[in-house]
């Protein structure tokens, strides 16, 4: 009998996605983009099996591998997939499970590019959106339709508001696919599979990777599901290259220490930033007055490393800005450095007025990325600025 205890998604982080490592600590960069076969049988069998890893590197590759390992392990799946990008994980996955006339669900509360695959080549090959307010209970299964809906898809933290979606709901609902986006959370936040969902993926450009020096995705869930994404994921091509992997490998071995402190410092910021005179409105899961406060503890581990604010009439965006020492102006997230955007101008610049106001995304709303820098210094940077 074994008698230890499962270890901790920190302790995964560590030793988890090391087969192709030898007896070397840190994970070889595989470049070969083929391998030879010893014999034709060999040559055949590799053709035509699942994951093959030392074949083609569009249909598997040992980096790539270990670092989808590793992150099946913190995300307590049976296997995990990793692709060019979030994008490039989140279009496999929708074109891989879903055919002409079939219906998705998902939260209107997401980031713009999920938005804009769904409404724009989902719809144009006939797979059609019932976009809901995922935070209202009920929402997502009232959309469902059965015997049409095959996939649902949830962002939770949604980008930019910090709102959640219910994992336990989610993860009850029988029919459709379920999928989250938990790049906000990254694998040490939430584990959604737990909660019965189906699928877990990331933009791994994110916190797992967290130096903004990588573009990969992740999903994760059973092996049978992942086989059949994999199966169509080789036709997609949103491969990701042997260096990225061990870049987010990389990454993801101090991911642990990495997040605790943003997350530490992103709520001790939130919390500041909630009494200024310039702002108007504070978003971020672990305020005590966030709507679903009480949701963030059951089904968080942490509250995440980004917040959102609103500006007062009297701070512009562009005047901020430029008074900033430390915090930098940049449209991404999970990162060493502390970043700000504005989402209007930036991440959903491509949705008209009207959309942006339907979901709460007005031209004062700043978006937050809290890094590594000591909490004080970022603060002062802050009150300077909004000053
Ligand atoms: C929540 C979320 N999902 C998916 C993506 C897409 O990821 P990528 O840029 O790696 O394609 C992003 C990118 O910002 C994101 O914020």
């Amino acid at each position: 009998m074994n008698e230890r205890p499962r270890h901790t998604a920190a302790t995964e982080a560590i030793s988890a996605g090391r087969i192709a490592n030898d007896r070397a600590l840190s994970t070889p960069i595989w470049t070969s983009a083929v391998w030879e076969a010893p014999d034709a049988d060999e040559a055949a069998r590799q053709a035509t099996s699942v994951r093959p890893e030392r074949f083609y590197s569009r249909y598997g590759n040992p980096t790539v591998r270990a670092f989808e390992d590793a992150v099946a392990a913190l995300e307590r799946a049976e296997a995990a997939l990793a692709f060019g990008s979030g994008m490039g994980a989140l279009s496999t996955v929708l074109f891989a499970l879903c055919s002409a006339g079939d219906h998705v669900v998902a939260s209107r509360n997401c980031y713009a590019g999920t938005k804009a695959l769904l409404d724009g080549p989902a719809a144009r090959l006939g797979i059609s959106t019932t976009w809901v307010d995922a935070t209202r209970p009920g929402a997502i299964s009232e959309a469902v339709e059965s015997g049409r809906t095959m996939l649902v898809i949830a962002e939770t933290p949604s980008n930019p508001l910090l709102d959640l979606v219910d994992l336990d709901e989610l993860g009850s609902i029988t029919g459709p696919f379920t999928v989250v986006d938990s790049t906000f959370a990254t694998p040490l936040g939430q584990c959604p599979l737990e909660r019965g969902v189906d699928l877990v993926m990331h933009s791994a450009t994110k916190g797992i990777a967290g130096h903004n020096d990588v573009t990969m995705g992740v999903v994760a869930g059973e092996r049978e599901l992942i086989d059949t994404i994999w199966g169509y994921g080789v036709i997609h091509g949103a491969t990701p290259s042997p260096f990225d992997a061990m870049l987010a490998l990389r990454g993801l071995r101090t991911l642990d220490v990495r997040h605790e402190r943003q997350c530490n410092s992103a709520l001790e910021l939130a919390r500041r930033l909630r009494g200024h005179a310039s702002v108007t409105a504070v978003h971020h899961p672990g305020l005590e007055d966030h709507p679903q406060f009480d949701m963030a503890r059951e089904q968080m581990a942490r509250f995440g490393s980004l917040l959102s604010f609103e500006l007062g009439p009297q701070c512009g965006y562009s005047d901020i800005v430029e008074r900033f020492e430390l915090i930098r102006c940049a449209t991404s997230l999970g990162g060493p450095e502390t970043i700000m955007c504005q989402p209007s101008s930036t991440t959903h610049a491509h949705l008209s007025h009207d959309e942006r106001s339907e979901i709460g995304i007005t031209d004062s709303l700043i978006r937050l990325s809290v890094g590594l820098e000591s909490v004080d210094d970022l603060w002062a940077d802050l009150e300077i600025a909004l000053r």
